[in-house]
């Protein structure tokens, strides 16, 4: 890592009063969490999780898919948090304004300690009725037995699904309308540990460079977005941004 190049990103950031932090898979890497692309292991090793992330895919065989999301969550339950996690709660902690838009869904940034989260494609500890019945079911509130997947308890007809955003779906109109009204607000952005692949998420970077906001890339490899920003840090999330924002510790 070039330390001039560390060094001018900490200054653009220590001087932010309005930072929007934009972060997908690769910032929960260094908690033991596969990126999205990433291989699978085990039983799972055959399937393209893009095929598996579909309503289609539900419809068809929603028993294999609500097993997927269950595999999923195993392996949350041995993860937490880290470095990185921390170090974009305490930029918080001086900078009351930030916002983490997170393509995750993990719900890691929240338990280190941010609290103005925008989680685009939800939260894969909480379920959803497949049909319309408003409102969540923590996974932890789940039956410990009967049909897989789980009867939604408000209609008592349709099957429960993780609440998740699939391949195919709409993002939930007002968490995109208030991420892009962070962006144009903030006076720096960070983007870490996205491919900068999926639409409409990635939009919201291309949006900050559009406006001419001071932008910062933290990522191992280059993506679209390298040779748009203003500085890309070559290198991972949990050990670059304990260097940008020092100070933080982890909550236990
Ligand atoms: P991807 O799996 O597409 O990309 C992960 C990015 O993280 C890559 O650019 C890696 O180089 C980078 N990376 C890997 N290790 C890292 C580390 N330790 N520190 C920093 N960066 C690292 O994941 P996303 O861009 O998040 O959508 O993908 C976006 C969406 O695509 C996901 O939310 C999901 C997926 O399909 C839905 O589920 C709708």
């Amino acid at each position: 890592m070039n330390a001039e190049i560390l060094a001018r990103a900490a200054e653009l950031v220590a001087a932010s009063q309005r930072p929007v932090v934009f972060t997908g898979a690769g910032v929960s890497k260094e908690s033991g969490i596969p990126t999205f692309r990433d291989a699978m292991d085990g039983l799972w090793a055959r399937y393209n999780p893009e095929d598996l992330a579909t309503p289609r895919a539900f419809e068809a065989h929603p028993e294999l898919v609500w097993n997927f999301y269950e595999h999923r969550r195993e392996t949350l339950k041995n993860c937490q948090p880290n470095p990185a996690h921390y170090a974009l709660a305490e930029l918080e902690r001086r900078a009351p304004a930030c916002v983490v838009i997170t393509q995750n869904v993990d719900g890691f940034h929240q338990m280190a300690g941010s609290r103005n989260v925008i989680p685009l494609h939800g939260n894969i500890r909480e379920n959803r009725c497949f049909y319309l019945c408003p409102g969540v079911v923590p996974s932890t509130d789940l039956p410990k037995d009967g049909p897989i997947p789980p009867i939604c308890p408000q209609c008592g007809e349709k099957s429960l699904r993780p609440n998740v955003i699939w391949f195919g779906e709409y993002l939930d109109d007002a968490l995109m309308a208030a991420a892009s009204e962070a962006i144009s607000q903030c006076d720096l952005l960070l983007i870490v540990g996205t491919s900068g692949a999926v639409q409409p998420a990635a939009s919201l970077a291309h949006q900050a460079i559009r406006m001419g906001k001071a932008v910062i890339e933290i990522n191992p490899e280059p993506t679209p977005y390298s040779d748009q920003v203003d500085l890309f840090l070559a290198g991972t999330a949990g050990e670059i941004l304990p260097r940008l924002i020092p100070g933080s510790t982890a909550i236990s």
